[in-house]
């Protein structure tokens, strides 16, 4: 028989973190979570998950997790994400993702913990100068978000050439949906992500969708952004997961998205067809530091990994992220 691997996963109880938990018991791995629950919720780990409430760069608990859990990998979700928040309070992104990211590396190394799988986001290429854009291109964040992570991105770079440590950094594109069985989905209060607001208008749970610039260079004016379904992402670590196993001199950067974007204004009309009614839009201004176009070039997950997305599919990735927040009403 096999052992089991045993996989730490930060931030689990979170909205990406918990829908990996489910993509590696599914897969027959075995998930132990650590998560402060700031922003988290206990209800989203599963009854038979481990969990443990703490903070990562606490280093004396990591160590004992490790030791006590018999830890193989590491699956770093933990952080803080809102944009804006970071332009107006960069020392806590600089905190929470990069320091935080460099306690729970060294914590890794020094327990003995091999390979590394971090949630790194497009937000690290700023505003790209051509798109779909290649994991190769330049990386020039924006926003002390993207930096931050970038920064996590150079640790781990440096770290697996030093020693005997090997880490893969998924790029995510806009990530959205829930788990298609309705067991986990965004549940955060105050979201400011596209599909979740529509999807709580839709609901009632907001009187209108603000259309945030008509002005841009793309083919209907609005912002284009490349959506993946949760669900997909969530897959990808786990692939990621055993090719770290599996190749222990291989590291990777790479871009999760489906390699091509949708509007808003597609986005909008895509809820509507699924709820079949018409939601309130009101048009505002640019949000700053919004792209006009933000694609992934994906050909590097697919042709290493083998990453086949399931949920390529906007009405779908919509109708998972309504279910969920029927949900979350009850
Ligand atoms: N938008 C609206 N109205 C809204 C919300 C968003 O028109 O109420 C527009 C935005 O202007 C943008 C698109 O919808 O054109 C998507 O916006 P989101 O806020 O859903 O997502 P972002 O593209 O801004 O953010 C994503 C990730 C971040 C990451 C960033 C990198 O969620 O974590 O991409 O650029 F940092």
């Amino acid at each position: 028989m096999t052992a089991e691997t045993n996989v730490l996963v930060t931030g689990g109880a979170g909205y990406i973190g918990s829908h990996a938990v489910l993509a590696l018991l599914d897969a027959g791995k075995r998930p132990v979570v650590i998560d402060n629950l700031v922003t988290g919720f206990r209800w989203a780990i599963p009854e038979n998950v481990t969990f443990y409430e703490g903070n990562v760069a606490d280093a004396d608990l990591v160590a004992r997790i490790i030791r006590e859990e018999r830890i193989d990998a590491i699956m770093h979700f933990a952080g803080s994400i809102i944009v804006p928040e970071s332009v107006e309070n960069p020392l806590k992104y600089y905190g929470n993702n990069t320091a935080a990211s460099r306690s729970l590396i060294e914590s890794a190394l020094t327990n003995g913990v091999r390979h590394f799988i971090f949630s790194s986001t497009a937000a690290t290429y700023g505003i790209p100068e051509s798109s779909p854009v290649r994991e190769g291109m330049p990386t020039l964040p924006i926003n002390p978000y993207g930096m931050s992570k970038l920064m996590t991105e150079y640790m781990l770079r440096d770290v697996a050439a030093a020693h005997d440590f090997n880490y893969c950094a998924l790029r995510y594109f806009n990530v959205a949906g829930a788990d298609p069985s309705a067991r986990s989905g965004q549940s955060t209060a105050g979201a400011t992500h596209l599909i979740k607001v529509a999807v709580e208008a839709a609901l009632g749970k907001r009187d209108s969708v603000a259309i945030f610039g008509t002005d841009y260079a793309t083919a209907d004016g609005t912002g284009v952004r490349d959506y993946i379904h949760v669900s997909d992402l969530a897959a990808a670590h786990v692939i990621a997961l055993d090719a770290l196993l599996t190749d222990p001199a291989s590291s990777h950067i790479l871009n999760c998205g489906y390699g091509h974007g949708y509007s808003v204004l597609e986005v909008l009309d895509a809820v509507d067809r699924v709820t079949n009614q018409m939601l309130d839009r009101k048009i505002e201004g640019r949000r700053a530091g919004d792209p006009d176009e933000l694609i992934s070039d994906n050909r590097a997950i697919k042709s290493r990994f083998g990453w086949q997305p399931r949920f390529d599919n906007l009405d779908t990735i919509v109708a998972h992220a309504l279910q969920w927040e029927r949900k979350l009403s009850r």
